[in-house]
Order: C-alpha cells, then sequence, then structure tokens
C-alpha cells in the first residue's frame, strides 16, 4: 500500500501535554498554547478535558481555556468527556468534537475511570447520543492498546472488541493509543490491518508514546498501513497519571519533520512549532524532548549569530 500524501495532524499537548503536570499551568499560557498551535496550521487541537478536577487537578480551568481561545475557521477543537457532566460542560464551552476515552485493559479502565470497559461503553453511550444530537463530531480513544501497565500484554481481540463498540456507539474517529509506548513497529502493523477490518482505515489515527523510543518508527508503521490521522504533542510533553512512568507524546516537531522529509503534507509551519515548543518548554520549567525541535531552535540561534 502507498504511504499517504497528506496526513492531519492531531495536536495533544494542551491536553495530553499539560494533564500530567505536577505545577497548575496558568490559564492564559494554555489559552496561548492553543492560539499559537492553531495559528501554526495544526487543524485540529485537543484544547481541554472536562473530567473531575479531583482526579485530573491540571485539566479543571477547561472551561476558561475554552472560553479564552480565538476560533479559527475550519480547526476543530476538541475536549475529553468521560461522562455526561463532561458533556454539558464541552456543549456549554462550544467544543467542536468531544472525545471519549475506554481502555483495551481492564485494569487501566478501572484506575483511568474508575469502571470496567463495559460499564464505561455504558456511562458513553448518552454521551454519544447528545453529541450527535447537538451536531458534534465525536473521537473514541483506545488506550493501552499495545499494552498496559498493570495487565502487560494486550490481545488484539481485545483492541478489535473495543473498535467495535465504539463504532457501534457511533464514534466519527478512533484512536488506537499507545499509552504507554511499549509499541513496536510489528506489532503496530499487526493492530491496524487487524482494527482496519472493522473500522475505516481513514477514520483510524495513531496515539503514540514514546517512551521506549519506537514512536517515530511506529508511525511509520502505522504510515505503511495507510493511516492518515497522528497525534503528537508541542515539544513532547506529557505523560499519563494513571501509567506511572509513562512518557510524553511523540512530539510534533519530530513527527512534521518526519512527514516533510516523506513528501507528506501536512499544512503545518515546522518553525512556527519549534519556537512554540521553546515558549511552552520554558513556561512549564520541564526540557524540551523534541529532538527535531532542538536541533532546529539550537541552528536557528546559530544561523541569526553567524548572520
Ligand atoms: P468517580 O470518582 O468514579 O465518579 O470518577 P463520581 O461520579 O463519583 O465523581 C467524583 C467527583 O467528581 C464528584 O464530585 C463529581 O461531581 C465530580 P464530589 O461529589 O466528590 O464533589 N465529577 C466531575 N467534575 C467535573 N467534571 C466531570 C465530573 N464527573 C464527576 N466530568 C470519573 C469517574 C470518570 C469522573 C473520573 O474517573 C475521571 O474524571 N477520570 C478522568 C481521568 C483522566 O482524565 N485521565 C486522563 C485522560 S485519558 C488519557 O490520557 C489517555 C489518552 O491520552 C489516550 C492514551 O494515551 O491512552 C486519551
Ligand atoms: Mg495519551
Amino acid at each position: 500500500m502507498a504511504i499517504p500524501k497528506a496526513v492531519k495532524i492531531v495536536e495533544v499537548g494542551p491536553r495530553d501535554g499539560l494533564q500530567n503536570e505536577k505545577n497548575f499551568v496558568p490559564t492564559a499560557i494554555k489559552i496561548d498554547l492553543v492560539n499559537r498551535l492553531a495559528a501554526a496550521g495544526i487543524r485540529n487541537v485537543e484544547a481541554a478535558s472536562f473530567v473531575s478536577p479531583k482526579w485530573v487537578p491540571q485539566m479543571a480551568d477547561g472551561a476558561d481555556v475554552m472560553a479564552g481561545i480565538e476560533r479559527r475557521p475550519g480547526t476543530i477543537y476538541s475536549v475529553l468527556t468521560p461522562n455526561m457532566r463532561g458533556f454539558e460542560g464541552a456543549l456549554a464551552a462550544k467544543a467542536d468534537e468531544i472525545v471519549i476515552f475506554g481502555a483495551a485493559s481492564e485494569a487501566f479502565s478501572q484506575k483511568n475511570i474508575n469502571c470496567s470497559i463495559a460499564e464505561s461503553i455504558e456511562r458513553f453511550a448518552p454521551v454519544v447520543k447528545a453529541a450527535k444530537d447537538a451536531g458534534l463530531r465525536i473521537r473514541g480513544s483506545v488506550s493501552c492498546a499495545l499494552g498496559c501497565p498493570y495487565q502487560g500484554d494486550v490481545p488484539i481481540e481485545s483492541v478489535i472488541d473495543v473498535v467495535q463498540r465504539f463504532s457501534a456507539l457511533g464514534c466519527d474517529d478512533i484512536d488506537i493509543a499507545d499509552t504507554i509506548g511499549v509499541g513496536t513497529p510489528k506489532r503496530t502493523r499487526e493492530i491496524f490491518q487487524a482494527v482496519s477490518d472493522v473500522f475505516p482505515r481513514e477514520h483510524l489515527s495513531g496515539h503514540f508514546h514514546d517512551t521506549y523510543g519506537q514512536a517515530l518508527a511506529n508511525i511509520y508503521a502505522a504510515l505503511l498501513e495507510g493511516i492518515e490521522i497522528f497525534h503528537a504533542s508541542v515539544a513532547g510533553l506529557g505523560g499519563c497519571p494513571y501509567a506511572k512512568g509513562a512518557t510524553g507524546n511523540v512530539a510534533t516537531e519530530d513527527v512534521l519533520y518526519l512527514m516533510h522529509g516523506l513528501d507528506i503534507e501536512t499544512g503545518i509551519d515546522l518553525a512556527e512549532v519549534v519556537a512554540i515548543g521553546d515558549f511552552i518548554s520554558n513556561a512549564t520549567g520541564k526540557p524540551n524532548v523534541s529532538r527535531a525541535g532542538k536541533a532546529l531552535f539550537a541552528k536557528t540561534r546559530n544561523d541569526a549569530a553567524c548572520a
């Protein structure tokens, strides 16, 4: 199969990236981050979560973030909604897309959303129905699709099962998420081959964390399977509060460098994203873990010094 000529990048740094920060990131910084990412050409930004602030305190200001951002026409602003309360928040905040998030592992489902996989599907059913009635887009995220911090290996059948349940609920897009970054290119190809038999390939996305340094290789493996949507986090921000030791998502700068090197269109200005990576790393005091981001930032400075 030929690799895609263009891909959609979903920037998840403002949500998946920041949710794990111990120190509260000021709302104004979050707003600036979302605005700058959208201005760089990113057409889908995961901007906030409407989850319990007791569970994820960093996301407690989701309504203020959504109220403060500029809405660029054509840009999708997504938010996480674990239940009807979250959906009501998302609707009031005028989100374009809601994200329901389940797991392919029972143990992770319990730790992350305090219920079994089957209970989570029951809880999501009215959320999806209400979102459909309100004309919102719906994305389903399948956590631990390539491994679980509690259970270890996750059978492909479990991933397919959740994908089918999300599909039956009415999700527009479904994410295959390597929550703890243990996946390998071989496993990635096997999963996308299997899952694209039960859900349209063009609506599947790859959500890779980079804990074992395999994320770019896994993205390339997914490209070989014709996958056209990838999630990434500027400066490689992040981790998961319910997956100890897991690092952030693959860095957006690294994914853009890969895509542009393959002549795959993204519509995104890499230089702008590099500058945003420096901005958010300074704002959070966290090191920028994007290899391409750091190299390009240093080169820009060097070029300026030599000019
Ligand atoms: P629970 O404790 O079982 O439920 O949590 P509850 O209904 O008893 O609620 C507990 C408290 O939270 C109550 O407050 C509720 O009112 C409140 P209290 O009465 O004690 O004062 N509450 C809410 N507040 C605001 N917004 C809401 C909301 N719902 C309840 N929507 C629940 C169940 C699902 C709420 C909880 O487990 C939760 O919020 N979990 C979210 C966990 C989370 O955000 N994890 C990170 C995102 S997933 C992820 O990162 C993976 C992903 O990136 C893909 C990947 O990499 O795998 C997507
Ligand atoms: Mg994630």
